[in-house]
């Protein structure tokens, strides 16, 4: 069977709306559609990794209202278990997602019950997290409910810091790795080392060998088009992993679905590097569709090549 990832972390239901282009404050432009699909970043990870074959359990919370249906679509589908989500009264998390004709988006998060995803609900799952190969968080949810969920980690740890909340400087130290993009790395540097000035010059191999630095044992740099850097402790390397060349439609959650994919492959035992290489082609295809879940690959799916 195959080992098991438990994913902390929001579930929202995004109102996902298409526009030509954005508008200027003060401004009204016509959208092109508006759809209610399920997302939330640790709901997309969970799904992700689950598509992709892993064994995996979701901790997190719901809301009683109509949206904790839809919320709930692609977690009941993907067969991953769904028996550590609270169903709380009050409204679910929701994610206004507006997606430009270049696929790009922009967003804004009404938390909703994630907030109550805190130390104590987190607690409350304490057997089903010590027993889990990888657990995976993010910056969605009360930070005491991600700080939890790593203190009970015995597995390996990964922290996709989005967004770059304030954490314990120990939580941190636990990722393994921690997954951010190149503004979350300045940000996450910038709470670690406060003596450090922000370099505009600073290369993102400069950044990801900084984090290292901080005592971090390894860290994934995403770069959108351009890939990702990983880096690690134990070898002292930075390796540069390219992106595939894809048409894209919508990244909404493409990073979600690296990180569900890097989570599965680690579970497996995979190296980081290997895992980047596989997640990268993941959170590619993810752009190929509209929408978060609803356009992840299955293990069945043909994934873009990387641009070695
Ligand atoms: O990372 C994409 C996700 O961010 C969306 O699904 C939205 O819910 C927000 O949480």
């Amino acid at each position: 069977m195959a080992a098991h990832v438990v994913v902390v972390g929001s579930i929202n239901a995004d109102l996902s709306v298409q526009v030509s282009r954005r508008p200027a404050p003060g401004e009204t432009v016509p959208g092109d559609s508006a759809l209610v699909r399920p997302g939330g970043k640790g709901a997309n990870q969970a799904v992700a990794a689950a598509l992709l074959g892993a064994q995996v359990t979701m901790v997190g919370a719901v809301g009683d209202d109509a949206n904790a249906t839809v919320a709930l679509e692609q977690i009941d589908a993907s067969g991953l278990d769904h028996t550590h989500v609270r169903r709380l009264p009050g409204p679910t998390g929701l994610a206004i997602v507006v997606v430009d004709e270049h696929g790009e988006n922009s967003i804004i998060v009404i938390p909703g019950a994630n907030l109550s995803v805190d130390a104590e609900l987190v607690a409350q799952n304490a057997k089903t997290i010590r027993e889990a190969a990888v657990v995976v968080a993010q910056g969605e949810i009360p930070a005491s409910g991600t700080a939890q969920a790593a203190s009970l980690t015995t597995g390996r740890f990964i922290l996709n810091l989005a967004p770059a909340i304030s954490l314990p400087t120990e939580v941190i130290r636990q990722a393994d790795p921690l997954v951010v993009n190149e503004h979350e790395a300045e940000l996450v540097l910038a709470a670690l080392r406060p003596d450090r000035h922000a370099s505009t010059t600073a290369s993102h191999d400069e950044l990801a060998r900084a984090l290292l630095e901080t005592g971090i044992p390894s860290v994934v740099m995403t770069l959108g088009a351009q890939g990702s850097l990983v880096a690690e402790q134990q070898t002292g390397g930075v390796t540069t992993v390219p992106s595939a060349t894809i048409a894209s439609v919508d990244s909404t959650g493409a990073g979600d679905a690296f990180v569900g994919a890097l989570a599965t492959q680690l579970a497996d035992g995979q190296s980081l590097v290997e895992a980047a290489r596989f997640a990268s082609r993941v959170g590619a295809f993810a752009c190929t569709r509209p929408g978060a879940q609803d356009s992840y690959p299955t293990r069945n799916d043909a994934l873009p090549p990387l641009n070695d």
